[in-house]
């Protein structure tokens, strides 16, 4: 499923007026905003609809209940009632939301190759950031189709215009979720050997990664952290009491850690390379620990889905679901609320340092 954005040539003269009148636009939508474009890489907590496109896929959410609370109700292929995290990120920092999913870009006319020029969404559910995780658009892939996106917008913009660009642009990315939970599906009682040699390797092929994207043109680095993921929904309906499983918070714990000193060291070896890491962990474990602190009332079961805390499946459109999803933690089996994306959007954009190190994201948008 190798996809490219077609280039049409520019051969006649009203088609080279309709372009300028593009740019123009495109200029003036990036006025607004307080960065020239948002790309965004990772799994479902950032997939707002690349999944559509796999056919035989099962990690997909566009259908009801998904989208209930999303304008016109629509399912977007986001795993959200409404809007997701980096909806709301991408929303601080001027846009109306997260830009549209990479794969409903690709192969269209140059007028969608120029809303590249503000972004493009390249997350993919079920994705890790190993490419042995999952089995949608890898990691890697996902850098390819940027790398593709970055050649078409050179076409239109010269290239060291498109490179001072892409110098402001913040590259957002949320992963590492899924790679955790393949760890613990194949060995669910690893020794300390094996967790610190995994979490090692999470964190190297995550540099390489980001080295990557810096090779490509990316300077500015926003990246979310790991949830604590063993008090989700699905993971509590493994437990025979319903409990959090601690090995797995450990895991996102000890993978979090390990983020932070790689980007620490990452960003003294790459000159011009700024980043945040805001803390998802932080946002949903400080929830957890206080729900009725911030006026929550249910942290265990999932609004959307069924059997054992509404985590045994996910919000397929026969699940039962829930109508107070302002008052949920989780909206489905794995995937916080629109609410809760809402508050850890505001922390990590605005908040102190225990969500989001070693500056916030308004921060790094402020950066020059
Ligand atoms: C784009 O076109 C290529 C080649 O024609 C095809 O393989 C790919 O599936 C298409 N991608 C999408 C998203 O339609
Ligand atoms: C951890 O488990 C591996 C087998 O998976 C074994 O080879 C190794 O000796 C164990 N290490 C410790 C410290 O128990
Ligand atoms: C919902 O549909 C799925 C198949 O799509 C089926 O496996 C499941 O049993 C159904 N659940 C209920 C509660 O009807």
């Amino acid at each position: 499923m190798d996809s490219t954005v077609r280039v049409l040539p520019l051969r006649c003269r009203h088609l080279v007026l309709l372009f300028s009148a593009l740019l123009a636009a495109a200029a003036a939508a990036a006025a607004a905003a307080n960065v020239p474009a948002v790309y965004i890489f990772g799994d479902s907590t950032a997939d707002v609809g690349n999944n559509n496109y796999l056919a035989g896929s099962n990690a997909k959410a566009n259908f009801p209940h998904n989208g209930i609370d999303f304008p016109n109700s629509r399912p977007t292929g986001r795993f959200s009632n409404g809007y997701n995290g980096v909806d709301f990120l991408a929303s601080h920092m001027g846009f109306r939301r997260s830009p549209p999913p990479y794969l409903s870009l690709a192969n269209k006319t140059n007028h969608q190759v120029l809303k590249g020029l503000a972004g493009a969404n390249f997350a993919s559910g079920g994705s890790g950031i190993l490419d042995s995780t999952g089995s949608t658009i890898t990691m890697t892939k996902q850098i390819q189709y940027f790398s593709i996106l970055q050649t078409s917008i050179m076409t239109y913009i010269a290239t060291d215009r498109t490179y001072q660009l892409l110098s402001k642009s913040i590259f957002l990315i949320s992963s590492g979720g899924n790679d955790i939970f393949a760890f613990f599906t194949k060995n669910n009682t690893p020794n300390r050997t094996e967790i610190d040699s995994f979490i090692a390797t999470l964190a190297s092929t995550y540099e390489y990664h980001i080295k990557a994207l810096y090779g490509l043109g990316a300077r500015k680095f926003g990246i979310v952290d790991v949830a604590p993921i063993g008090c989700c929904p699905y993971t509590r309906s493994l437990h025979p009491a319903g409990a959090c499983i601690d090995i797995l918070n450990e895991l996102a714990l000890g993978f979090n850690t390990a983020l932070k000193s790689q980007m620490q060291s990452l960003s003294s070896q790459l000159q011009g390379m700024k980043y945040s890491i805001g803390s998802s962990y932080a946002v949903v474990w400080g929830i957890i620990r206080d729900p009725n602190a911030l006026g929550y009332k249910e942290v265990k079961s999932a609004c959307c889905g069924a059997g054992k805390l509404n985590g045994q499946s996910g919000c397929i459109p026969n699940a039962t679901y829930c109508s107070e999803r302002h008052l949920y933690l989780f909206w489905d089996l794995l995937h916080p609320t629109h609410a809760i994306s809402k508050l850890a959007g505001m922390a990590i954009y605005h908040g102190s340092q225990q969500f989001a190190t070693p500056i916030n994201f308004k921060q790094l948008v402020e950066q020059n």
